[in-house]
């Protein structure tokens, strides 16, 4: 039977599970979009879903194994819907179908399709065809074309979002030897300037008052301007603050090397964006940022950092950490607490050095001897030492903005009755008594406790200056 049969096409159902980064978040909500001409309504429930779109991350440990598992227990439910005469639509996307494709395939007969990031505008016609003649599409070349001007528009999911993610640049360059980016994702892509300033513009005509620019390596971005010359980020970043009504703009992730004066300056003289930044630094020994290709040293991250806390004294950062990369010894573990403590981050990022297969550094590792279980256990050690460095750095960062008041996008209810969340400008939720009348609104609130997490206030003013 074909997929879709008995069904009227406008009752179709999609559910999306979205694992990693936000740039996947941002990709699952424009494929949802990209499949409502075919009739797809979005449900939260998997069982009465037409259509499962599993949008995967192989960034690090077991991302094969983990969808091979859910794979399996989607073959069951497609099993049981097919008894009552109903098919199911299984769908991989994402960078584990990126660099796995032809083995998804293989091993999972009943995966339909299979979809790198560089293809999600050529879904809807991989769906209609296979609705329409069976059949199943792998698709993880990386087109000319490009997906951004095929995919519908960007626009939030419902009237009450405030806070929308906007993928400026895609792909990566950096060939960091730890990272999958590279090669799942391809060669680094920015967007022209006028297409990004369009998707934020109908953003904000939609109600949303902050953005999160995105890309694998945001700071470099380098987008074409109808002149013909090129804007850099903080050209950007000045363009898009000019939107009436977009109160707050930020921009994810960047890497260190690429910090321009230019883009410190835009956290002095650009009052839309946000003093918060994540600046992933992964280690603090300056011969294990060589082995793993980062093209900056210890000492120029912290330059940095000073650079943008002088521009701007409110400046708070946020970083990532890779514990155990191959040849790291007990000295540079310290010196990466060094840097910690030298920092003093707002919340960061910690992982356990996972080989990706392809990487320089997996061959590396794969050539050392096996870790001993003394070693394995020091490594585990090790990563914990350093979590509770930050999440201690953390804890005193939120407990400082205990007693200040602070400025509050407002984004919607928080868990308990009458009580309302919102934003910090450092990106923390917090909750303090409220009306839904102040939802996207920026207001004053005077904090009171704080969790590692999530702050608690009371409402001063419901009009931020
Ligand atoms: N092992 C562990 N962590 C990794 N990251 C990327 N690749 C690996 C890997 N192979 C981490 C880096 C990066 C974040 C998104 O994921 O810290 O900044
Ligand atoms: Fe991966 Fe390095 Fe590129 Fe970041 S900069 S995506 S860590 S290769």
């Amino acid at each position: 039977m074909l997929p879709h049969s008995k069904k009227s096409s406008s009752l179709l159902k999609l559910h999306i599970i979205t694992w990693g980064c936000q740039m996947n978040v941002y990709d699952s909500t424009r494929m949802q979009r990209a499949l409502k001409p075919l009739g797809y309504t979005d449900t939260d429930d998997i069982t009465e879903a037409d259509m499962i779109l599993l949008n995967t991350c192989h960034i690090r440990e077991k991302a094969t194994e983990k969808l091979f598992s859910k794979l399996g227990r989607l073959k069951l439910l497609k099993d049981q819907r097919a008894l009552k005469g109903k098919t199911t639509l299984i769908a991989v996307a994402g960078c584990v179908a990126q660099a796995e494709g032809k083995h998804i395939l293989e091993r999972a007969p009943y995966v339909d399709i299979v979809m790198g990031p560089q293809s999600y505008h050529r879904l809807p016609e991989s769906v209609a065809k296979i609705s329409r003649a069976g059949g199943r599409s792998l698709n993880i070349d990386f087109p000319t074309e490009s997906k951004f001007d095929h995919l519908p528009e960007n626009l939030p999911q419902n009237k009450s979002e405030v806070t929308a993610f906007l993928t400026i640049q895609e792909g990566c360059d950096k060939f960091c030897t730890y990272c999958v980016v590279p090669y799942t994702r391809g060669s680094e892509q920015s967007r022209p300037v006028i297409q990004v300033l369009e998707e934020a513009k109908l953003l904000v005509k939609n109600g949303i008052q902050e953005i999160t620019l995105l890309g694998q390596n945001v700071n470099n971005y380098c987008g074409k301007m109808n002149n013909g010359s090129h804007a850099d980020l903080a050209e950007l970043l000045y363009r898009l603050s000019e939107i009436q009504g977009l109160k707050r703009l930020r921009y994810a992730t960047s890497h260190p090397k690429d910090f321009s004066e230019n883009l410190i300056l835009a956290h002095k003289n650009n009052k839309k964006l946000m003093p918060f930044l994540h600046l992933p630094v992964q280690s603090g020994s300056n011969r294990i940022l060589k082995a793993m290709n980062r093209g900056h040293t210890v000492e120029e991250y912290l330059e940095t950092i000073h650079k943008l806390r002088s521009a701007n004294s409110e400046m708070a950062f946020s970083s990532d950490f890779i514990v155990g990369f191959p040849g790291e010894t007990e000295t540079d573990f310290r010196k990466t607490l060094d840097l910690v403590h030298s920092v003093n981050f707002a919340g960061a990022f910690s992982f356990n050095y996972s080989p990706r297969p392809g990487t320089p550094a997996s061959e590396i590792a794969h050539s050392l001897p096996q870790p001993t279980l003394e070693q394995a256990t020091e490594k585990s050690e090790r990563l914990a030492i350093l979590q509770k460095l930050l999440r201690d750095q953390q804890d005193s960062f939120n407990a400082s903005l205990v007693g200040t008041t602070q400025k509050i996008l407002v984004t919607g209810f928080g868990r308990k009755k009458g009580q309302m969340q919102g934003r910090s400008i450092y990106l923390q939720p917090v909750h303090f008594l409220g009306d839904d009348s102040l939802i996207g609104k920026e207001v004053i609130v005077q904090i009171i406790d704080q969790g590692t997490n999530s702050l608690a206030g009371t409402l001063i003013s419901k009009e931020a200056s």
